[in-house]
């Protein structure tokens, strides 16, 4: 078998066999097939797409590409979560805490930014030391000993899906949706997650554009996950406009603190409530939903959430003292308020051209290994359904460099769109 010819077979719209897609990938994962290959090989996918029955070989290929976690010896259920990707999202960063705190233990592997997205490690790593590099044995003990990790992927964990994440980060082709469920699926099988609950973002800040797609995404992504004998739970959730406020890495994580110090915009705590809910669930911590919704409320009530995020960030080497003084994370040189234009309603704050600014800004990479700026972003003050006088704050953007800054500027005012009429909240979740 060679390499090219799998990615001819693939730009030629032909279906490819387990046997080829595992070739693929132990090939790339052993270092004998580059990066242009594997590029060239992601292209075709986004362009031509795969069977359900590629989408789960590539899943399962890339899932043992390394090693596989058994955390039956180490916890009574091994939970997790996922979003498929968005902007302003730093549901993970509070909410495993808050689960954690209500005795289910959790462990996760998350990623970098990818494309206009931003990334949970690269948000965590606004805290000086702290490691997103835990072995697997460390992965292991932490989880035992304190019941919350958020770490990156280890490298002998679903190593395929970690190279080739990387790659599609900079070569376009990140919006296919069964290079998006085998990535996710792959990580979540290999850490040995035993109940999973995926967040799909639906919208203009989303991969998945469409409630349809979206719904295609995570059925496909519940049935691998039921193949593998995983409980899985998939939420659709709007990400028209940035979750919360913040966007950005510093920014996102001072957000995701102050959540769990009960101070955080709704639809960004209401949002982490409702995944908590799920995940208390589907770990058999709560007998439902409203059980589990209070439960996470009463985490961040008596401080247990706030807690556990002190023992996560401790464990993994973080300077704790920038969770209880936040004014210590790394600021920008320039901060900006720019005024609404005009009054009326907010129709729009079109979640991609935000997230895209972002990046422009320096807060997302535009090639691998690509060094970013963590203080850079936005605070999103007006939401859609807010009603907005001219003249009153709409945003605030975090730069360092001043041409950049005049740059986000016209870009985050372009994502907004304005009506007379009285304009409804946005629905956080679509099912
Ligand atoms: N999250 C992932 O882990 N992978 C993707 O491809 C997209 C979002």
């Amino acid at each position: 078998m060679r390499a090219v010819d799998i990615i001819i077979q693939k730009r030629d719209k032909r279906e490819l066999s387990r046997e080829e897609i595992e070739f693929f990938i132990h090939g790339f994962v052993a270092g004998q097939i580059p990066d242009y290959q594997a590029a060239a090989f992601a292209m075709a996918v986004l362009l031509n797409g795969m069977t359900p029955a590629e989408t789960t070989a590539l899943t399962l290929a890339m899932a043992h590409s390394g090693q596989t976690l058994d955390l039956s010896q180490v916890v009574d259920i091994a939970v997790d979560k996922h979003s498929s990707g968005g902007v302003g999202d730093k549901t993970s960063i509070s909410v495993m805490p808050m689960v954690a705190a209500c005795g289910l233990p959790v462990g996760k592997m998350s990623g970098r930014g990818l494309g206009f997205t931003g990334g949970t490690l690269d948000k965590l790593e606004s805290v000086p030391g702290y490691r997103c590099d835990l072995t697997t044995e460390e992965f292991k003990k932490q989880l035992k000993e304190k019941g919350i990790v958020l770490t990156g992927q280890s490298l002998d964990l679903a190593p395929a899906d970690g190279k080739l994440y990387a790659l599609r980060d900079v070569t376009g082709t990140v919006p296919s949706m069964p290079l998006i469920a085998s990535s996710i699926m792959s990580k979540k099988i290999a850490a040995g997650a035993q109940a999973i609950v995926l967040d799909v973002k639906v919208g203009l800040g989303a991969f998945m554009q469409t409630l349809e797609e979206a719904r295609v995404l995570a059925d496909l992504m519940m049935d691998i996950g039921r193949l593998a004998g995983r409980k899985t739970v998939a939420l659709l959730s709007d990400m028209n406009q940035p979750l919360g406020s913040a966007v950005g890495n510093a920014l996102e994580m001072v957000e995701a603190i102050e959540l769990l110090r009960g101070r955080a915009p709704r639809d960004y705590y209401e949002h982490c409530l409702h995944v908590a809910a799920h995940l208390l669930v589907l770990g058999g911590r709560a007998k439902n939903l409203q059980e589990g919704r209070e439960m996470a409320q009463r985490s961040i009530e008596d401080g247990g959430a706030l807690e556990k995020l002190r023992v996560l960030i401790q464990a993994q080497g973080g300077d704790v003292a920038y969770i209880d003084d936040i004014g210590r994370f790394e600021r920008a040189k320039f901060i900006e308020t720019v005024k609404s234009p005009r009054s009326g309603f907010v129709s729009q704050v079109h979640a991609r051209l935000v997230g895209e600014a972002a990046a422009a800004l320096g807060a997302g990479r535009a090639k691998k290994g690509d060094p970013i700026d963590r203080a850079v972003g936005f605070l999103i003050h007006k939401k859609v359904g807010d009603k907005v006088e001219a003249g009153e704050p709409l945003f605030e953007i975090h730069a360092n460099d001043e041409k950049k800054l005049a740059e986000a500027r016209t870009n985050v005012l372009s994502a907004y769109r304005f009506s007379d009429e009285f304009v409804p909240p946005l629905p956080l979740f679509y099912g």
